[in-house]
């Protein structure tokens, strides 16, 4: 007895000072990064503390209405700044964590327009005091450096609840292609021949006429690039004029937001550039480009801040970034859910490549398995991209899955409404389904729609390459047609289609070529044998309700509303 006291006196004083934001982070150093020495006391460090906002159901409720054709309200986007007035922190909440920080000294902050985030700069020392429990280090991979903690932070109980997490103490940017993985594996697996896809394959098979090219005023749209990944103006140039030569375009990005680095191209970088520029031809593009460049940032969270703090931005944004849910804490990824809550009351849409691991595979315990979800692609406020091949790859004919494809149920974010019935009708027709335990039937199912994504020609570094595959390929292409429907809306003076989804599902496959052939990957184990889900007529985890038809899909989207 005396013994437990003795232990809950060590225990509970520590809960009684801090409390954790985040418990469920994974804190674990991913393998592939170096840890090369302790943060010195005087180094400067900068934290990005995520304020709670008020009256998020309403945004939530506010969203499906402005996003829904049979409401009123459709189309009826707010500005940033109705965004702010809805989301804003209470004065009191504001207050409380500036006092907070101040008493620690902490007074180099910045705010952005919706005030929902502050930025701090502070010596590690500070941070370490703020935060007990963190101790910054320094980790590198491939050149690049971080500044992360190996241990889970707390913060004062005053502050708790007023705030979501603190950004750039855990999560490590996932890994993303690299060029000459690509090339190796070609090689590895003896690629045959292949035509590949162009613009011209991609025009061709989703409808798309010479004259299906952007003209309205003030259209745009935007690719983001998050590791490390530069496009090169030179590049973008070449790759139109050797395959844009059946279609009016630009072969120049309109505006790069952030820091655009010098040094080799990325391939995913060329790729989505590329590809935007060739489904949504014509249309102003932008590049948002490493918004984070401090050691301790998040640059996909700085990005996320960028958009809530700058009133003009593109209508639609094509992203080729995920990583586990199950190593992000679930408050953050609750929070970074707002966000994009946020961005589509305004009218614009957020699309997420599905990921290139089919269902995925999480190892529980020895010889006990289950499929692993992606985020952001498993948020129901964003319209996720699957993948799809050519069913002949010398023919531009017909698709079935890509078996790389993302796929499956989040294990964080509940079924939304839009979708419930496209789901459970997949989930009772389909003739085969993996076991229960391998998902949860509860959650967002996705992706939402698809295109192809194998054997894409790139120009990067001045070369063509051939092979290049994943959703990060059909994510953009995506975008494109989006944009260009976006477009014929402006000219008929309609609002945006800003966030998707639920118009999307209402379509049921209207518009869209339905993929029901295929099966995508997951656990190499005994239970499923490599295979996840499988493709079905409507709606499937694998393909969506299938890939676009343009002028049908036009002709569904650009009707009254
Ligand atoms: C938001 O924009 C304002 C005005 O441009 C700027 O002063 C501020 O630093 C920005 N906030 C952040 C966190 O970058
Ligand atoms: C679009 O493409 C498909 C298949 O390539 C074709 O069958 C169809 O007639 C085309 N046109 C329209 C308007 O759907
Ligand atoms: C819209 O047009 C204005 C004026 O030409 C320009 O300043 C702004 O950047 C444009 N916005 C976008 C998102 O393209
Ligand atoms: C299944 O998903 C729901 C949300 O949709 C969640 O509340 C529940 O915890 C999940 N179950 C597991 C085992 O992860």
């Amino acid at each position: 007895m005396r013994i437990l006291l003795a232990f809950c006196v060590l225990i509970c004083s520590s809960l009684v000072l801090g409390e954790h934001l985040e418990a469920d982070q994974d804190i674990l150093i991913p393998e592939d990064w170096t840890r090369v020495g302790r943060i010195a006391p005087t180094e400067k460090l900068e934290l990005t503390f995520a304020l709670r906002q008020q009256n998020v159901d309403q945004l939530e409720h506010l969203l499906l209405l402005v996003s829904d054709p049979e409401s009123a309200q459709y189309g009826k986007h707010l500005t940033l700044e109705e965004v702010s007035a809805l989301v804003r922190p209470s004065q009191l909440t504001q207050k409380v964590v500036r006092h907070w920080l101040q008493s620690h000294g902490v007074t180099d902050c910045q705010t952005i327009l919706t005030q929902d985030f502050l930025q701090c700069t502070m010596n590690t020392q500070v941070a370490e005091a703020l935060l007990p429990g963190i101790e910054f280090h320094r980790y590198v991979r491939d050149g690049i450096s971080l500044v992360r903690s190996s241990s889970a932070y707390q913060v004062h109980e005053d502050v708790l609840q007023h705030l979501d997490f603190v950004g750039g103490v855990h999560r490590f940017p996932p890994k993303g292609q690299d060029l000459n993985e690509v090339l190796t594996k070609r090689r590895r697996s003896g690629a045959k021949f292949h035509l590949g896809n162009t613009p011209a394959t991609l025009r061709s098979r989703y409808n798309l006429t010479a004259a299906d090219v952007g003209s309205a005023q003030n259209n745009s749209q935007a690719v983001a690039q998050f590791l490390e990944q530069f496009y090169h103006p030179a590049d973008l140039a070449e790759f139109m004029t050797l395959f844009g030569r059946s279609f009016q375009h630009l072969s120049k990005i309109d505006r790069v937001v952030g820091v655009q680095g010098a040094g080799k191209a990325g391939l995913e970088a060329s790729l989505d550039v590329e590809y935007i520029m060739s489904t949504g031809a014509n249309i102003p593009t932008w590049v948002f480009t490493n918004p984070g460049r401090h050691e301790t940032q998040e640059p996909f969270l700085q990005w996320m801040l960028l958009l809530s703090n700058m009133t003009d931005i593109p209508w639609v944004h094509t992203i080729s970034y995920g990583d586990d849910e199950d190593s992000l804490s679930s408050a953050y990824m609750m929070r970074i859910n707002t966000e994009f809550m946020k961005a589509g009351v305004r009218g614009i849409s957020m699309l997420f490549a599905s990921g290139d691991s089919g269902a995925g595979c999480r190892h529980l315990t020895k010889g006990e398995n289950s499929f692993r979800p992606s985020f952001p692609a498993s948020s129901p406020y964003v319209t996720t991209v699957g993948g799809t091949s050519f069913k002949n790859p010398f023919k531009v004919t017909y698709e079935v899955t890509d078996y790389i494809s993302g796929g499956g149920f989040s294990n964080v974010f509940k079924m939304p409404d839009y979708q419930v019935g496209a789901v459970e009708g997949y989930l009772k027709a389909v003739s085969r389904l993996p076991p229960k335990t391998y998902f949860n039937t509860s959650g967002r199912a996705y992706p939402d729609i698809a295109a192809l994504s194998d054997n894409y020609w790139v120009v990067t570094d001045r070369v063509p390459i051939p092979w290049v595959s994943g959703t990060s390929a059909s994510t953009p292409v995506v975008g494109g047609i989006l944009s260009l429907i976006n477009d014929q809306r402006f000219l008929k003076g309609l609002p945006s289609l800003g966030f998707l989804n639920p118009r999307l599902y209402q379509l049921q496959g209207q518009g869209l070529f339905d993929v029901t052939d295929g099966c995508h990957l997951s656990c190499l184990d005994e239970q499923v044998q490599g295979q996840g889900f499988c493709a079905a007529p409507s709606w499937d985890p694998v393909t969506g309700w299938g890939t676009p038809n343009y002028p049908a899909l036009l002709a569904a989207l650009v009707l009254e509303k």
